[in-house]
């Protein structure tokens, strides 16, 4: 069995990935190693960063993922800044942003950047977009982050109103992970 690392301090990411890979035969463990997060304009950049800083303290094949919530209306806010805003005013800070505006006003799109690294190689992105509105009230209790203020495009509840395997057919995470699946699958 193989064991890959998942540098990050957020379950909610484990479980997501860890029931995306439950027909492989890998072991994910939760390493909480923090990495800094740099200030830059892409999620790339900031995933390099931390890809680069964890492969210089771990030994072993390990991914970590970056992701953000780009709102069309903020012109991309908060974007790489959302894990901040987040902790500063949350959804509801975001709907009193939004206050106001119609649905056709309201577009968002989540992307995720997920990297795999091993020591010695050049670490390997996989990214995924998600499409959707910003809802006008907080809805559902599963997921985390902005997940009660997302609806995917083509639905009518959020993301906090799925169950993670349903959330992850549609998710920008889903489908960045799935890639790192094709990818992990043939190692
Ligand atoms: P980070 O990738 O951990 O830096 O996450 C950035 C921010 O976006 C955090 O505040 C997360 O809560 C939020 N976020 C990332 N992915 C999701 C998601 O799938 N649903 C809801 N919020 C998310």
């Amino acid at each position: 069995m193989m064991t890959l690392f998942f540098i990050t301090g957020n379950k909610g990411k484990i479980l997501e990935a860890k029931t995306k890979f439950s027909d492989l035969n890998i072991d994910i463990i939760q390493k909480d190693l923090g990495y800094p997060e740099i200030q830059t304009d892409s999620l790339e950049n900031v995933a390099l960063f931390g890809a680069e800083y964890v492969q210089k303290k771990l030994d072993q094949p390990f991914i970590l993922e970056d992701a953000g919530l780009f709102i069309d209306a903020l012109d991309g806010f908060p974007g790489v800044y959302s894990a901040y805003v987040f902790y500063k005013i949350g959804c509801s800070g975001i709907l009193t942003l939004l206050d106001g505006l119609n649905d056709n006003k309201r577009k968002a799109t989540f992307k995720s950047v997920y990297v795999y690294g091993e020591s010695g190689k050049k670490p390997m992105f996989f990214i995924g977009e998600c499409s959707g509105i910003i809802s006008k009230k907080t809805l559902g209790e599963h997921g985390f982050g902005y997940d009660p203020i997302f609806i995917p495009d083509g639905e009518i509840r959020t993301f906090a109103q799925m169950e993670t395997e349903e959330k992850n057919l549609f998710s920008h995470r889903g489908k960045s992970l799935e890639k790192l699946k094709d990818f992990i699958k043939n190692i």
